[in-house]
């Protein structure tokens, strides 16, 4: 197994261990992270991951001398909700949960978020290992302690930040994973690489592109299906390259190495900037890790959820911004070229171009991302290195072109 060490500060740190087939060491993992007298662990989950991995995430536990207790919520973004959180902690009291014992939350980036929110809430606070299975959650969302719930106001608008003791990765898990969860997940792996480091990009390009097969059209059709559009996919269909899915993962060391890559890059943004400060805006600030998201949350909204993954939003953000910074100086053509091409690779992506640009203008206005009231854009100098700029410095009619040239086909 690999290993990455997330350090938080002199006495704090914890790892993240990733490899195909992890799930069997979870109960070594989890007696060498947690209390000595842990005795007692709530695997939190959704009846759609338990039913693939909670068996061996319960005898793995079991092996080790835990007393194993599930506890499942809802599947989906409406269920990361305070009363689903209340749910849970009601189940923790009821199991008995000590303060020395410890929740595991088994799952995508909505287990992982509500799992760790009741956590830190149960006691004030117990620990607990965060076991992903989502492209997503296990390059991104498990690392890094924040964790919350949706109000009626918002997205992750209430929550706390509550690091895990341990993250276990098993890239097995991905080959069970649907075609567009895995384009999401891509999305946000190119967006590591065009905010962090031109050697993240490149490997994350190189390893998409390697993996790229000429019409695995399954993608393209799940999008289709999905968004009920039959002209919805703008890429990848004629002659294009998807990321395989399930024929692409399984017992794979390059990907291993890559999801490595990924969390060792998330683990130094959050060694440099734990909390999220409004001030910091430098590369290593996690205000960066916004890139492509202030037009990704604009499409999500405008389009009332249902058409994007979030993570495929965030794919047609990154051009939009790219394009900006391209029409304001800061970054060469050959670089944004290079952007488009990375998000193709990702995997096919639902069609933009028939949104209405004041509303997506409008929406991004209204986003939480806005940091004290002001709306603010993370724009490019160069792959790998972002700049965050206030909304109010960008002339109106360089957004409105870079919007048009950014969701129009490519
Ligand atoms: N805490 C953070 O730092 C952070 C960062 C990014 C995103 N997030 C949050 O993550 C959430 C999105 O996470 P997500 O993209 O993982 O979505 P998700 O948790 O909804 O999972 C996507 C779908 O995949 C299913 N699934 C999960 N693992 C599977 C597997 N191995 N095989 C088959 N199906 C599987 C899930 O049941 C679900 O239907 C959002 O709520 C977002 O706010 C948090």
């Amino acid at each position: 197994m690999r290993k990455v060490r997330v350090r938080l500060g002199a006495r704090d740190s914890y790892d993240i261990l990733i490899g195909a087939g992890a799930i069997g060491r979870l109960g070594e993992v989890a007696r060498g992270a947690l209390s000595p007298r842990a005795r007692r662990v709530v695997v939190v989950s959704n009846a759609r991951v338990f039913a693939l991995y909670g068996a061996r995430v319960v005898s793995a536990l079991a092996a080790s001398g835990f007393a194993v207790e599930p506890w499942l919520m809802g599947d989906g973004e409406r269920h990361k909700t305070l009363r689903t959180a209340e749910r849970a902690l009601d189940f923790f009291a009821r199991a008995g949960l000590q303060r020395t014992d410890a929740v595991v939350a088994l799952g995508g980036g909505v287990v992982g978020d509500l799992a760790g929110f009741a956590a830190a809430l149960h006691l004030r606070g117990v620990a607990f290992l965060q076991v992903p299975t989502t492209l997503l959650a296990q390059l991104d969302a498990s690392v890094g302690g924040k964790t919350g719930v949706n109000t009626r106001a918002g997205k992750n608008l209430i929550g706390a930040f509550h690091q895990p003791r341990a993250v276990l990765i098993d890239t097995a898990t991905l080959s069970t994973l649907a075609p567009r969860e895995l384009t999401a997940g891509w999305c946000e792996a190119v967006k590591h690489g065009a905010v962090g480091g031109r050697r993240l990009f490149e490997s994350t390009r190189a390893f998409l592109a390697s993996r790229a097969v000429q019409r695995v059209a399954r993608g393209a059709r799940a999008v289709r299906r999905e968004t009920g559009d039959a002209r919805s996919v703008q890429s990848g269909e004629d002659g294009a390259r998807v990321v395989a899915g399930s024929a692409g993962v399984g017992e794979d060391d390059a990907l291993d190495a890559l999801v490595a890559e990924h969390c060792a890059f998330k683990a130094r943004v959050v060694a440099a900037d734990e909390r999220e400060s409004a001030e910091r805006a430098g590369p290593l600030s996690r205000r960066v890790l916004n890139f492509g998201h202030t037009v990704g949350h604009a499409l999500e909204a405008v389009t009332g959820f249902r058409r994007f993954r979030h993570g495929e939003a965030v794919g047609r953000g990154m051009i939009v911004a790219a394009e900006i910074s391209n029409r304001l100086g800061l970054l060469a053509t050959s670089e944004l070229q290079s952007l488009r091409e990375a998000v193709a690779l990702a995997g096919p992506l639902p069609r933009a171009d028939d949104l209405d640009p004041d509303s997506i203008l409008r929406a991004a206005a209204a986003d939480k991302k806005a940091a004290g009231g002001q709306l603010h854009w993370v724009l490019l100098e160069r792959i790998g290195r972002a700049r965050v700029v206030p909304a109010g410095d960008i002339p109106a009619p360089v957004v409105r072109a870079s919007l048009r040239a950014g969701l129009a086909p490519p």
